[in-house]
């Protein structure tokens, strides 16, 4: 039996040898471990070896197989890097640092208007944060005192998952987390993507970005909300735009408004931009709801706050006189190729 196993050995040494294509290392690995191979076959006559040398050349038949596995393996892996070189050798060769004629892409004007918002935001001293788009029901209702029988908690206005979380309604679902984050003082604005299972038309997509921001500190008034919104604003259109309030409801914020800024295209007059009425709604806001406040872990008799929540698209589509909402997701490269970072 040994004299067979060392016989076998040196068969299978010398027919690898002489392999050079992927068939005959396929012939091998048939004729030394396929199911009448020969190395098979040595397993086979073990149970007629004598039982006190059972269990040594069982060992050995065994060390053999094991290293015709790995010859044929390391065989196949070298033929196979062999042809891979070959057609290497033979394959057109590019020039990567010749000159492409696709033209270069630009920047989405969504990006380019949250930049500049970003920017300003951060020349006075705001950090800007990121939100989930996955959200848990928590941080996107309860935690901004939404009550449980809420209608946007309906399946009607949400997308809800199957792991009971949602697809971000606003960007207020980042208001808690931001809040712990930071504590009081704080200033940070979050823009981010929102989900809405809303009916299209030219000023509703389903997927759309808003922009938050949220201010807290002592003494904090809704004069100061009037002043910075206007301030802010103003600076963003270059011109100084009158602003209005008119009352808005929000269960996170209290007293709640929405904020209309003057129409920057015509001063008030009247034209397409503000549909002839002279205003723009364009940023709802509010002081922050104390509740909001303690469940943020910010006591609500030393600190108050306001936030608002700019509706970016809205504001992308003002400042570029886009008619429909649908072109910014529309990856329509005759409309994107339009704008361009100044
Ligand atoms: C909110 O989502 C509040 N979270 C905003 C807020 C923040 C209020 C902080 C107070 C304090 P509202 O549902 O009104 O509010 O949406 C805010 C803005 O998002 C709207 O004014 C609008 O510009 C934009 N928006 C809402 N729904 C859509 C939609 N389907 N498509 C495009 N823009 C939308």
């Amino acid at each position: 039996m040994e004299n067979n196993i060392k016989n076998v050995e040196s068969e299978l040494e010398g027919s690898l040898k002489g392999i050079e294509n992927l068939e005959e290392i396929e012939n091998a690995r048939v004729g030394f471990l396929g199911k009448k191979g020969k190395i098979t076959l040595l397993m086979q006559s073990l149970r007629d070896v004598a039982a006190d040398k059972k269990r040594e050349m069982g060992m050995k038949i065994n060390a053999l197989k094991q290293k015709a596995e790995e010859l044929i393996a390391a065989k196949k892996e070298q033929i196979e890097n062999k042809i891979e070189e070959e057609k290497l050798k033979h394959a057109k060769k590019y020039d990567f640092s010749l000159p492409c004629d696709l033209g270069k892409g630009s920047l989405h004007p969504r990006t380019i208007v949250q930049k500049r918002v970003e920017d300003l935001f951060v020349s006075m001293g705001f950090v800007v944060e990121d939100g989930n788009e996955i959200e848990s029901e928590f941080n996107n209702f309860d935690a901004v005192n939404v009550p449980a029988n809420h209608p946007a908690r309906d399946a009607q206005d949400t997308f809800w998952l199957s792991t009971g979380e949602v697809l971000k309604t606003h960007t207020s679902a980042a208001q808690n987390r931001i809040i712990r984050k930071y504590g009081a003082p704080c200033k940070a604005i979050f823009p981010g993507r929102c989900f809405r299972n809303e009916a299209l038309d030219s000023g509703h997509e389903n997927t759309f970005f808003q922009l938050e921001g949220v201010v807290i500190d002592k003494d904090v008034s809704v004069a100061n909300l009037i002043y910075f919104v206007k301030k802010t604003l103003s600076s963003l259109f270059g011109k100084n735009l009158e602003v209005r309030l008119r009352p808005g409801f929000f269960p996170f914020t209290e007293p709640s408004f929405e904020m209309d800024v003057q129409c920057p295209f015509c001063g008030g007059k009247g034209c397409s931009t503000c549909k002839n009425g002279g205003w723009i709604e364009l940023c709802p806001c509010g002081m922050i709801h104390p509740k909001v406040l303690e469940m943020g872990g910010v006591d609500p008799k030393e600190y108050s706050g306001f936030a608002f929540g700019l509706g970016l698209d809205r504001l992308v589509m003002i400042m570029n006189e886009i008619p429909d909402i649908r072109y910014l997701n529309s990856g329509n490269l005759k409309f994107l190729k339009n704008f361009k970072l100044d």
